[in-house]
């Protein structure tokens, strides 16, 4: 059977030879539901918002990742390297993706990870590279974890760096991720053409590297839409910001008339996005009150009945974001799309087979659950019989204390729900 190319290639047929690209979504094009509880809620007068679910385009790990990875990962066949090597922080999506991916076609996993929050999400994350057998590294720090990846590359030169988020850092690294994003907007483009959504006024999306929001700006401007694309600052200023995204968007449609000199001949500029600011919080992946608030929201209207999940460290603070602008009155007939870049699909059951085996991992990385036992089950010490029939357990956003059924005693239940709310540190910002 002849495997269908990226929707990109259809459009610049002198592409497909020369951008690396291999197949690795298993449900495209993503769909589009509209989230009409939202609209609702939020009292919008003839606005509509909808979902680019993006969360479910692929059978083991959705999201943003993979789009991206189509074609860093081509380019790492291409140049038949061995193994990936990457970082992020302790908790980075990112990595859970590069395991997955890289195990799936017989390359090895590197990832260096630095600090960050400590949340069930980031213990969770750290098991899950172990499962998908990435070898780990700790740095103190987001530079210094930099600088030893680098140092590790030098001496593993059959292995594929990839920079953060699998996007350009301060101008270096490949353009690859963001064109599969550009890609994206294609496919959104032909869901407009064929009415599936109306054109939207805006697209929220949020900004940890940048480069899916710059695929999805320079997608737009290379097929003439007008849309307002905002992109939720959701990391670190130096890299979420103006200059960065421009440095981005331009890089990928650069590096695409390299080979193609149809397409045309654009310069994305400050006027062609916005990035908005404030909902990030002291730093990278805390939690705040609003993206709790927004997180909640949405679980309850929407994404419970149709079976998405939101996290607080970027989607969480995205719809935050969105909610906001939707309230404000001149914004109630807008046409809104979330594009939702956090994965749906279950990856408990991989821990559950291993049974959360944290000593597996290097000894370096046991401090993050023997000095913190904050998940509810452990501080009330509830029966695995409970545990495991309750929707909160292992979920890292949902708390057991609005479990209706919940057959502790309520002083258990106030006790605990006190030491959580301290130990997460949830932020007003
Ligand atoms: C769920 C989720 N959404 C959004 C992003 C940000 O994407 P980008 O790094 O392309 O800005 C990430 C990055 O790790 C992520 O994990």
């Amino acid at each position: 059977m002849e495997i269908k190319g990226p929707i990109l290639f259809e459009a610049y047929p002198s592409l497909k030879k020369k951008i690396p690209w291999m197949p690795l979504l298993t449900n495209l094009p993503t769909s589009v539901d509209r989230l009409t509880e939202l609209e609702k809620e939020l009292n919008l007068k003839n606005g509509e918002i909808y979902i680019k679910r993006d969360d479910k385009n692929h059978h083991i790990y959705g999201g943003n990742k993979l789009r991206k990875f189509e074609f860093i990962f081509a380019e790492a066949m291409r140049k038949k390297k061995k193994g990936m090597i990457t970082l992020g922080g302790i908790g980075t999506n990112h990595g859970i993706a590069c395991a997955i991916v890289a195990r799936e076609l017989g390359l090895k996993c590197y990832l260096f990870l630095s600090h960050q929050p400590l949340t069930w999400h980031v213990q969770r994350s750290l098991l899950l590279y172990d499962y998908f057998g990435a070898k780990l590294h700790l740095s103190k720090s987001f530079e210094v974890g930099i600088l030893k990846s680098l140092f590790f590359r030098l001496f593993h030169p059959n292995y594929y760096l990839m920079s953060i988020g699998g996007t350009p850092l301060f101008g270096i690294g490949t353009s690859l991720g963001s064109i599969g994003f550009i890609n994206a907007m294609f496919e959104l483009k032909k869901q407009i053409d064929q009415n599936i959504i109306p054109e939207p006024d805006v697209i929220f999306v949020a900004g940890g590297s940048t480069g899916t929001g710059a695929g999805l700006i320079a997608g737009c401007k290379l097929l003439g839409l007008t849309i307002d694309v905002k992109i939720v600052n959701v990391s670190k200023d130096i890299i979420v910001n103006n200059s960065a995204v421009m440095k981005n968007a331009n890089k990928a449609i650069k590096y695409m008339r390299k080979y193609d000199k149809t397409i045309p001949d654009i310069s994305i500029t400050s006027d062609d996005f916005e990035i908005v600011q404030g909902y990030v919080g002291s730093d990278y992946g805390v939690k705040t009150h609003r993206a709790q608030k927004a997180v909640d929201l949405i679980t309850e209207l929407e994404a419970k009945n149709k079976n998405f999940k939101l996290e607080t460290t970027y989607t969480g603070k995205t719809m935050a974001a969105m909610i906001d602008f939707l309230k404000e009155k001149e914004n109630k007939s807008k046409k809104v799309l979330f594009w939702n870049t956090y994965n749906s699909n279950d990856l408990d059951k991989y821990l559950k087979e291993t049974q959360f085996d944290y000593k597996k991992l290097p000894t370096k990385f046991h401090k993050f659950y023997e000095d913190t036992s904050f998940q509810c089950w452990q501080i009330v010490g509830c029966p695995k019989e409970l545990r495991e029939k309750c929707p909160a357990f292992l979920n890292h956003e949902y708390r057991f204390w609005k479990v209706s059924e919940c057959s502790l005693d309520s002083e258990k239940i106030k006790k605990a729900k006190e030491e959580l709310t301290q130990v997460i540190e949830l932020e007003d910002a």
